[in-house]
């Protein structure tokens, strides 16, 4: 109950941003007419984002190297029953065309995975090309500047300054993660692979530093955090401190 409250405050920003994107691409597909759209989830894991999109009513296809994590979706999406809208396939950003279908989706989501991929700007190609025309990408990924700030917090001064100068933006050898990304950065690749930005969020401005102690017992604290997490997430100072960006663009 309290892991499920903590994730809720971390992704509630995220799934309301995509909402309105998914909203947006019913409304001016050329096709519609049915409110199921074709969604693609790279690296969608044990389908926390992909399965209630298909308990919306969506057609969802999560491709993940793991077969573990596609065995969690296979069961999550049957406890869900929706299990003729998810389909699991093992594989690789590279293979996404091959796997998805060139022009073969409505949205994609790739949400903390272009960290780990052997090259990111292949990934995006691949992701721009499984998207039909107007087809909405929805991109979370990991903030350099926040790790910096994070490692200085927790007394790793030494890290907080090498995260801060390195072109990967990690933080040493041991650093689990093998890539962060800034927004100048990351919205120059998208551009570079043919998308047009629609919005930025941050995302985990407060969340991963207000200590969780106080949000899981103090009453209405999850639900203030959500509304300064909110209010923050467009604010440009905070925005650029987030633990996470959020960006929904179009091809
Ligand atoms: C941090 S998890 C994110 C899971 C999910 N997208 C979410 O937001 O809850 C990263 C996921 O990326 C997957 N992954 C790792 N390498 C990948 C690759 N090269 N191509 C596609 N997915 C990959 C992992 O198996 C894992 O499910």
């Amino acid at each position: 109950m309290v892991e499920r409250r903590r994730r809720s405050v971390r992704t509630a920003l995220v799934g309301e941003a995509l909402r309105v994107a998914l909203a947006e691409r019913k409304r001016t597909d050329p096709g519609a007419g049915s409110d199921r759209l074709d969604i693609v989830d790279l690296g969608g894991g044990t389908g926390g984002f992909a399965v209630p999109l298909a308990v919306e009513g969506h057609r969802v296809t999560v491709v993940d190297p793991s077969p573990d994590a596609l065995a969690s979706l296979e069961r999550r999406a049957r406890d869900e029953g929706v299990s003729e809208l998810v389909r699991g396939v093992q594989g690789d950003a590279a293979e996404l065309p091959g796997l998805a279908g060139e022009s073969s989706a409505d949205a994609v989501l790739c949400h903390g995975v272009l960290e780990v991929v052997d090259d990111p700007v292949q990934a995006l190609q691949a992701m721009a090309s499984v998207l039909r025309e107007g087809g909405v990408l929805s991109l979370l990924v990991a903030q350099r500047n926040a790790v910096v700030l994070a490692r200085a917090l927790a007394g790793h001064l030494a890290e907080a300054r090498i995260a801060l100068q390195d072109p990967e933006g990690r933080w040493g050898a041991t650093d689990p993660m093998p890539r962060r990304f800034d927004e100048a950065g990351i919205t120059g690749q998208l551009a570079d692979a043919g998308f047009v930005v629609q919005t930025v969020h941050g995302v985990r401005t407060f969340a991963d530093l207000v200590p969780s102690a106080f949000v899981d017992s103090e009453p209405g604290a999850a639900e203030s955090l959500a509304e300064l997490e909110r209010a923050a997430s467009r604010h440009p100072a905070f925005r650029a401190l987030a633990t996470q960006l959020h960006i929904l663009a179009t091809r």
